[in-house]
């Protein structure tokens, strides 16, 4: 059993190179996923609009996540967006530390029809290794995250990108921000490159409005029994 409450949060990274990767894995799932993510591996395979038009096939009421992280003046991303926003694209995500004017231009460019979702600092950090790399360790993760999540709010952003154990602490400065969680694992095994991680469950306990997951479910031995237990464990 589970509530459409939880498929409707959970975005699946379809982490691929191949079209034939991606049908086998969207077969095997029962039910479909509602949100669907792809970014630069697929795309730098089969290109962007390929990979949208085929995941329109595969899952026509999907929403489509593109994950391209874009970091760039705004000039470049403004007009980047311009092009993105013609393509049957719900979600796309910016780097955040891209800065304010950067931030305002894309979403202006994005007219609405694409909801720009800010990117804080990648989950594959630990604290130990953000803090002792080009930062100065008095500015730890969590000053910076919020200074990040002040400058995605203040140039209008709705969503972003964050460790789950981030979410308690951006939520009670910023209840209305919509937060989206990678580093989604069931148990503490094959965490892989990720670090600041958290189980589903617990995850939407601390205020987390999308989860990502990519391989805990497409590597598992059966994809489709990890798949139900993620929407079964809420
Ligand atoms: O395989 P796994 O569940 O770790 O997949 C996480 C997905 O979320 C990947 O597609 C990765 O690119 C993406 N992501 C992330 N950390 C961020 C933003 C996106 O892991 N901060």
């Amino acid at each position: 059993m589970y509530s459409n409450q939880i498929l409707n949060k959970i975005a699946l990274a379809l982490d691929f190179s191949t079209k034939e990767e991606v049908v086998k894995l969207l077969e095997e799932l029962n039910p479909k996923p509602k949100i669907l993510k792809i970014g630069l591996q697929l795309i730098s395979s089969l290109g962007i609009k390929e990979a949208v038009v085929l995941l329109k096939q595969l899952c026509p009421s999907a929403s489509i996540f593109l994950d391209l992280k874009l970091y760039d003046i705004p000039n470049t991303i403004s007009k980047a967006i311009e092009n993105f926003k013609n393509l049957e694209i719900d979600y796309l995500t910016v780097h955040i530390l891209g800065g304010h004017k950067m931030l305002k231009q894309a979403l202006k460019a994005s007219e609405n029809k694409v909801n720009l979702v800010g990117v804080s600092i990648l989950t594959s950090y630990s604290e130990e290794e953000f803090s002792n790399s080009f930062f100065h360790p008095a500015n730890e993760l969590k000053t910076i995250t919020l200074k990040l999540c002040e400058l995605a709010v203040s140039a209008g952003l709705n969503w972003i990108v964050a460790s789950p154990q981030e979410s308690v602490f951006i939520k009670e400065r910023f209840k209305d921000l919509k937060i989206i969680t990678p580093g989604i694992r069931l148990t503490e095994s094959n965490i892989g490159d990720q670090q600041r991680i958290d189980t589903p469950r617990s995850a939407i306990e601390k205020g987390s409005d999308m989860l990502v997951i990519g391989r805990p479910i497409y590597s598992a031995k059966n994809p489709n029994e990890i798949w139900e237990k993620v929407l079964s464990l809420y």
